[in-house]
């Protein structure tokens, strides 16, 4: 669906395009009805302006220009593209350490996460960044390997458990509130060894892991995030094998990494309940990754059919009424099966009560989001068979006026952000949302006006959301500092402050968005020069 802003947008880019050629007119001649003209030009050049609307990747706002008292602004980061120290004080290997050391090639600049940024050695450096910002929270991940090294219980390495408890004290002393993230993509490569993901032991083992932080933090931390974008270490890791741990069995395993995340969440859920959180008092999400769709020709069943897809996979059986997965991936995936004469459906059931252990396992959704697609059935088949491309069967395309980051799949929609946001509202009863993740990337520029854009107009779009009725407690910005991007290595930077990667210190430099963001923080408002 093209919104209506989109439409206005496009209209009015165009329109001002055309000011060029009116204004070399004027300096042709200067009779009145030019004069006339120019009047007319500049005050509508003024007013656009004023609209912020001849922008690329703006947003117009919505209602109340403030943010509530209570919402906590905040940014994030990941264990392994921050810390470094792979195997220091006896930390264990990860699939990620065991993927970059042997397969260098597979990494844009053929880099690593061995030291990155340091934070294991500069965890000051950060905290100083943070104090800088004012920042209300600091997600953080935990790396397993550093508390359990092969990722069992009889492996506990204390040295990994005191880095975080001086990482925690320390945000805590500053009044900043600590948000761990338990798992982002670093699994153990013990635990990968017997199957990682698609071995349905590691629901036991994350709970073990899991008991162990709520054990030595929980006394501190009160928002905890069971896993980080399941979609991506699923589909990636199991699917296409683009992620270690390169299990390509599309349609298959990336749907049984799934049913297990989602097992492992739930169960680790109802021991924080049972055991802990009378006593700590914390809250426990997970955090899920989705774009949202738009269609051209207004179908909402085919924009639904996206979001079940994308967001509907993870978030229906936690957070609808019903639980289960969707029912439209239930009947798509079983007839499919069927045709490739199966005798059950490669979307696995949730046998005996695990549908009810997972309903309802959750405080708040944690969202991360960063682009949208225009969507429509597809015109071919998609993607190999099976494949959850081929399940879905969809395609999808982007907008020419979005845009662009250095990073190939990111465009600017911050009305996607808003879309998204009210899909929640009406599908999951409108849950808390907490944003766990929205970023930009480029090529690590000081002056990084694109990064303000991007920030300015998805703040705009939560803050729409919220007058719009939506529970939405926190924004998080990806991220603190550059780092590690995965496949991408450190070629796409997306931190609002710099890392001097050839300088053993690894200096971090405050850009210009981190000034930007600071005003935010400090005013709960948005301002619209920078
Ligand atoms: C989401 C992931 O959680 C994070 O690790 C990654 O760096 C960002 N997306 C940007 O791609």
């Amino acid at each position: 669906m093209r919104t209506e802003s989109d439409i206005k947008q496009n209209s009015l880019i165009n329109v001002s395009q055309q000011i060029p050629s009116v204004s070399a007119d004027l300096q042709a001649g200067c009779d009145m009805s030019n004069l006339r003209s120019m009047f007319f030009v500049v005050g509508f050049l003024v007013y656009l302006i004023s609209q912020g609307a001849a922008e690329p990747c703006f947003l117009a706002a919505k209602g109340s220009p403030t943010f509530p008292a209570n919402f906590s602004f905040g940014v994030a980061t990941a264990a392994y593209q921050i810390e470094g120290g792979w195997n220091a004080d006896g930390k264990g290997p990860s699939i990620w350490d065991d993927f970059t050391h042997k397969n260098p090639d597979k990494i844009r600049d053929k880099s690593s996460g061995d030291v990155a940024a340091d934070s294991y050695h500069r965890f000051d450096q950060d905290l100083q960044a943070l104090k800088e910002l004012k920042v209300d929270h600091y997600r953080f991940s935990i790396a397993w390997s550093r508390i359990y090294p092969t990722g069992d219980i009889s492996s506990k390495n204390q040295k990994g458990i005191d880095y975080y408890n001086n990482v925690i004290d320390k945000l805590i002393a500053n009044r900043i509130e600590p948000v761990v993230t338990m798992f982002h993509y670093d699994l153990p490569s013990e635990v990968q060894k017997i199957g990682g993901f698609a071995n349905s032991l590691l629901v036991n083992q994350f709970v073990v892991y899991a008991i162990e932080l709520f054990e030595n933090y929980g006394d501190r931390v009160k928002t905890w995030i069971t896993f980080n974008e399941p979609y991506d270490y699923c589909q990636n890791g199991y699917g296409d094998a683009s992620y270690p741990p390169q299990v390509y069995a599309p349609g298959v395993a990336d749907y049984l990494c799934i049913d297990n995340t989602l097992k492992a969440h739930a169960a680790t859920y109802h021991s924080y309940k049972s055991r802990f959180a009378k006593t700590q008092g914390g809250r426990l999400g997970i955090t899920l990754d989705s774009r949202f769709f738009f269609s051209r020709t207004n179908d909402e069943d085919i924009v639904d059919r996206g979001m079940q897809y994308g967001l509907g996979i993870l978030a229906h059986p936690i957070f609808s009424k019903s639980g289960g997965y969707p029912d439209i991936m239930i009947m798509d995936i079983g007839a499919n099966s069927q045709k490739e004469g199966r005798i059950r459906s490669r979307l696995p059931s949730f046998k005996n009560k695990w549908r009810d252990i997972v309903r309802g396992s959750a405080d708040f959704l944690g969202l991360n989001y960063y682009s949208s697609r225009y969507i429509k059935r597809a015109s071919k088949p998609n993607g190999v068979s099976p494949s959850w491309e081929r399940d879905m069967d969809c395609d999808t395309s982007i907008d020419s006026n979005w845009l662009r980051a250095k990073s190939d799949w990111l465009y600017c929609v911050p009305e996607g952000l808003e879309g998204i946001l009210k899909f929640i509202r009406d599908e999951y009863d409108n849950v808390e949302v907490m944003i766990t993740e929205n970023g930009w990337s480029d090529d690590g520029e000081l002056i990084d006006d694109n990064r303000i854009r991007y920030l300015r107009s998805h703040l705009q779009a939560v803050l729409n959301a919220i007058n719009d009725g939506c529970k939405i407690s926190a924004y998080t910005h990806w991220s603190l500092i550059d780092n590690f991007e995965w496949l991408k290595g450190y070629t796409e930077k997306f931190g609002l402050y710099a890392v001097n990667m050839s300088s053993p210190n690894r200096e971090r430099t405050a850009k210009k968005s981190a000034g930007y963001y600071k005003q935010i923080i400090e005013s709960r408002k948005i301002p619209s020069i920078f």
